[in-house]
């Protein structure tokens, strides 16, 4: 055939290296709604659920079981349910009907009736929900810190100018398992050194991420991961059960966590049940619910290939995301897994969470340029600041981050690397030269940085565990190598976890280390002129980016 000059032209563009499916309910790839979907309903014999969305119980799988016996308010199922699931949705949007009222109702309202009053709205009406139903009155930001070497400096670098960019969490994980430990203490630290009360995370393997936590090297957790079929569930030798117990743990030592999940993986994993994504994932944010997590991180997450292919895909992410924040939960709402070449279509994905605002707009960020990612890559990295402080900017919005001087960045990471060097002489660990911090504190990303001793660094890794270091070991080494300040700043973190607010929703620290959550400072959005609105000191802030015409030169 004779191609056309045109069409070869847009053969070429970016979005058509994206992968694109049909709608295949039988396989899972449907969006909001499958024929198989079951319809709402439920019935509460003496405060015990017996029949819910269809199914008798008699026939539960431990989900449909788990959520009938800990998420659904069985006081408040038969009001809710009376209530149409438009009459529902349009009480989302109205700006007349505030959080609590809405809170109220969906406590007694089944996954089924969810999925229900989602598909009644479109993307703008979910954003408006999202708008009023986030938790925390001022939305946030997460980073992922990661690199190809497991530096520990460019780890504790780039967790320093994350923390300075604004970031209040910070994520790492490993390339090779065993460097865990250190990955965690370099990001503690680093973290620190760029702005105080900045949370940090390290996503490893279950056990060893626990006892990271229990040690204090990490000061939250997030990859408790739930799934939407009992199948699914299993074949990952998991249950609701087992991770609400995991759950327990972490919050029997005072550590914040959340919960995981995200529509697509069921489909990975080839068990959807011929269900909706937004069907299976409201039955894993019901799940997360009933585990009495504070929260979760979700918007399909590292499975968004599969969301983003299928049709209203996107609009789906949001929902999920909004379901999240419709059952009180905290909502760290993805963004964090890169899905498509396109620049337009990646930044339009972004833009749903980044405008009414979420806990955390990113559930990491790469905050070190994609190659280094190993997360595999998230939607938005390094290379793309400037442009998420313009967008900041342009609408007046506070997307979490804030744009920095050179000067700053240049000192706050080789501040960061000289306090991991200090530390790791001290503790005995491997060596840190100088010529690495100075590598390091100027480099983009691991290309620009030297070689460490891997084989040297991972045996460290390992005596430091069979050692049983601890924060507390981190803070005596700071402290006695004239890092006083840092020291007493990390020393601030681990009182966290005897204080206990900063495991209350959507908890975040300021630089004071004062918690801002979902219950000391509540999102009170209704309508205009209410909530949380970006003006004063902020605002000036998001202005004064480096590349504009300063008028103060004039
Ligand atoms: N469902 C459940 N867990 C997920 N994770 C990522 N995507 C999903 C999803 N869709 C969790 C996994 C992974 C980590 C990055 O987050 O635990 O290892
Ligand atoms: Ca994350």
């Amino acid at each position: 055939m004779k191609r056309s000059k045109r069409i070869e032209a847009l053969d070429q563009r970016a979005v058509n290296k994206d992968g694109f499916i049909d709608e295949w309910p039988e396989m899972g790839f449907i969006a909001m709604k499958s024929p198989y979907d079951p319809k709402p309903s439920i019935t509460v014999e003496n405060g015990v659920i017996t029949e819910l969305d269809g199914k008798k119980r008699a026939d539960f799988d431990f989900l449909d079981q788990f959520i009938a016996d800990y998420t659904i308010r069985t006081d408040r199922a038969v009001e809710s349910m009376a209530i149409p699931s438009l009459t529902i949705a349009r009480k989302i949007v109205d700006i007349e009907t505030p959080r609590s009222e809405i809170l109220r109702i969906i406590s007694g309202i089944t996954p089924a009736k969810m999925a229900e009053v989602i598909n009644e709205l479109n993307v703008v009406e979910m954003m408006m929900g999202m708008q009023k139903m986030r938790a925390r009155r001022v939305p946030g930001n997460q980073a992922h810190i990661t690199n190809l070497k497991d530096d520990p400096v460019q780890i504790a670098a780039d967790a320093a100018e994350g923390a300075l960019r604004g970031f209040s969490e910070e994520e790492t994980t490993t390339g090779v398992a065993r460097y865990a430990p250190f990955n965690a203490i370099a990001l503690l630290i680093g973290s620190q050194v760029g702005r105080r009360g900045v949370l940090t995370q390290c996503a490893v393997e279950e056990a060893v991420e626990l006892e990271l936590g229990i040690r204090g090297l990490t000061t939250y957790a997030e990859t408790l991961s739930v799934y939407g079929t009992e199948k699914v569930f299993v074949d990952g030798d998991d249950t609701p059960y087992s991770k609400t117990f995991l759950n327990s743990a972490y919050a029997s030592r005072g550590l914040k966590v959340r919960f995981s999940s995200g529509s697509g993986s069921e489909v990975l994993m080839g068990s959807t049940e011929r269900k909706s994504l937004l069907y299976l994932e409201c039955r894993c944010l019901y799940v997360t619910k009933g585990a009495g997590s504070q929260g979760i991180q979700n918007g399909s997450v590292s499975c968004i290939g599969v969301t983003a292919g299928v049709p209203a895909g996107i609009r789906e992410v949001i929902g999920e995301n909004l379901v999240a924040a419709l059952l009180g939960l905290e909502c760290a709402s993805s963004n964090d897994q890169s899905f498509s070449h396109s620049d337009m279509r990646r930044t339009a994905r972004t833009m749903l969470q980044f405008m009414p605002g979420t806990d955390f707009i990113f559930s990491g960020y790469a905050a070190e340029p994609n190659y280094d990612n190993m997360f595999a890559g998230s939607n938005f990295d390094a290379e793309d600041f400037d442009d998420y402080n313009v967008l900041q900017r342009d609408m007046q919005v506070d997307g979490g981050l804030r744009p920095v001087t050179e000067e700053e960045v240049i000192r706050v990471r080789r501040e960061a690397g000289k306090a991991v060097q200090a530390v790791f002489k001290y503790l005995g660990l491997t060596e840190v030269t100088d010529e690495q911090v100075e590598a390091v504190t100027y480099a983009h990303g691991s290309h620009d940085t030297l070689t460490r001793d891997v084989a040297s660094d991972l045996m460290a890794a390992d005596d430091l565990m069979k050692r049983g270091i601890t924060g507390v070991d981190v803070v005596r080494a700071l402290a006695e190598s004239g890092y006083e300040e840092l020291a007493e700043n990390i020393l601030s973190m681990l009182k966290q976890r005897v204080i206990g607010d900063y495991m209350h929703t959507a908890a975040i620290l300021d630089d004071q280390f004062q918690v801002m959550s979902g219950v000391n400072t509540p999102n009170d959005y209704l309508g205009p002129g209410t909530g949380y609105r970006v003006d004063g000191k902020r605002w000036e802030e998001i202005k004064a980016i480096p590349h504009r015409i300063n008028v103060n030169d004039f």
